[in-house]
């Protein structure tokens, strides 16, 4: 078995690194508190490359593999959640499920923007009565012959207002339950599209999350994805690989805490000495230390296997349900490291804290994961 690194995952890595300390951490504070979407930080990721990573070169990608994808979100991540699931959701939602199941025509008009930065997209599947329940979709599209027409309502959409592309899922023919879904690709400006207010959240506060409503949207057939009612499998296969992102998003929350928690213990002195001499502080580390690598292990394990074609459903599964568990712990633990300055904004731990939770929520909670998992072990 290989753990070692090749010299352009290294690089990609360094790279991921450099523009995080540099474009991502002045201002992250601000950010986190105004809401504000990182445009111009999200406009120079994809001028770099990082927003279609894996993505064939063809189409406007950097025709990177999924264990560089891991490295580059764990940097991103360690700094700016925000900005990390923003270019998670582009290149494991939205790029890679147009790559894989989309047609030419499709991914020469959509694809290449989305890849190449020129523009983000969204994944429109949750629902305000489908969440973890995705099979329950309302949101309508009915069959008109050469175009659908869309109605319903999406919630927490990532991207939702700064998204120019949409993927949305919806259903065309209820009776048939699952196989009776599909998606689409829906213009943001198109008649019919509302975004609604933006949701005022707990953590990742500069990403843009807003409810979508379609009235009455003509959607040109040509825009489906795949074979009449592939629409559930789509997005199954495609948030499969978007837990990985999300793993490595936990992963770079945490290992964000422990470096900024050994960097404080090391200048901050109590009883005599630096704090990092007190075994009560170094032990915790110890501990934080093992958790975040074994959480770095399940994410290159999983990013490898979807490199080598093998199936890594389950093993994106596992590895978001552990990284998101030990990113609440961790980071919940470099806070008290800090003491009374851990609780305070300036000190970056208490975003990182609030920030780790939407990891066990969004693209399928730890209970989601765990269903995933042990279907896998009854089958
Ligand atoms: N790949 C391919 N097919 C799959 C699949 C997968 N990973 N998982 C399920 N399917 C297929 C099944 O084989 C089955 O098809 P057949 O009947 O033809 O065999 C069909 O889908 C239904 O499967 P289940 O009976 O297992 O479905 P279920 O209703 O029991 O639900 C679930 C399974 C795992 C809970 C699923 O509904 C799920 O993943 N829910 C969570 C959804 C989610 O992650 N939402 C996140 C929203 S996106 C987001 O957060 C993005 C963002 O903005 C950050």
């Amino acid at each position: 078995m290989n753990f070692q690194l090749t010299e352009e995952q290294i690089a990609v890595r360094d790279a991921a690194r450099h523009f995080a300390q540099t474009e991502l951490l002045p201002g992250v504070i601000e950010r986190d508190d105004q809401q504000k979407f990182p445009a111009e930080q999200i406009k120079k990721l994809g001028e770099l490359g990082f927003l279609g990573m894996m993505v064939d070169p063809k189409y406007g990608g950097s025709g990177m593999d999924a264990v560089s994808y891991v490295l580059a979100m764990e940097e991103i991540s360690k700094v700016d959640a925000s900005a990390s699931v923003v270019m998670s959701v582009n290149n494991s939602l939205v790029c890679w499920g147009l790559e894989t199941y989309g047609n030419e025509e499709q991914k020469q008009k959509y694809l290449v923007p989305l890849a190449s930065g020129q523009c983000i997209g969204a994944f429109l599947l949750s629902e305000p009565e489908a969440g973890s329940d995705a099979t329950s979709q309302r949101t309508t599209a009915e069959d008109k012959g050469d175009h659908y027409v869309l109605n319903g309502i999406k919630n927490w959409i990532t991207n939702g207002s700064s998204a120019t592309y949409y993927l949305v899922i919806a259903q065309t023919d209820i009776a048939k339950k699952h196989k009776g879904i599909n998606a689409f690709i829906v213009h943001k400006d198109w008649p019919g599209v509302t975004v609604g207010a933006k949701e005022n959240k707990m953590g990742i506060r500069g990403s843009d999350t807003h409810s979508i409503s379609f009235q009455d949207v003509k959607v040109p057939k040509e825009n489906r994805i795949g074979e009449d009612g592939f629409g559930f499998t789509f997005a199954m296969k495609t948030l499969a690989g978007g837990r990985i992102g999300i793993a490595s998003q936990a992963l770079g929350i945490a290992s964000g805490a422990l470096e900024l928690a050994i960097k404080y213990s090391k200048e901050r002195k109590a009883f005599g000495t630096e704090i990092m001499n007190h075994q009560a502080i170094a032990f915790k580390m110890a501990e934080m230390a093992t958790a975040v690598e074994a959480a770095r292990l399940l994410c290159l394990k999983s990013a490898w296997e979807k490199d080598q074609h093998i199936d890594y459903t389950v093993s994106g599964s596992i590895a978001k349900l552990y990284a998101s568990e030990i990113a609440q712990w961790v980071t919940n633990e470099a806070v008290q490291i800090h003491g009374g300055y851990g609780y305070v904004k300036e000190f970056h731990v208490e975003r990182l804290m609030r920030d780790a939770k939407i990891t066990q929520i969004y693209e399928g909670t730890s209970e989601v994961q765990k269903i995933v998992i042990s279907r896998s072990l009854l089958k």
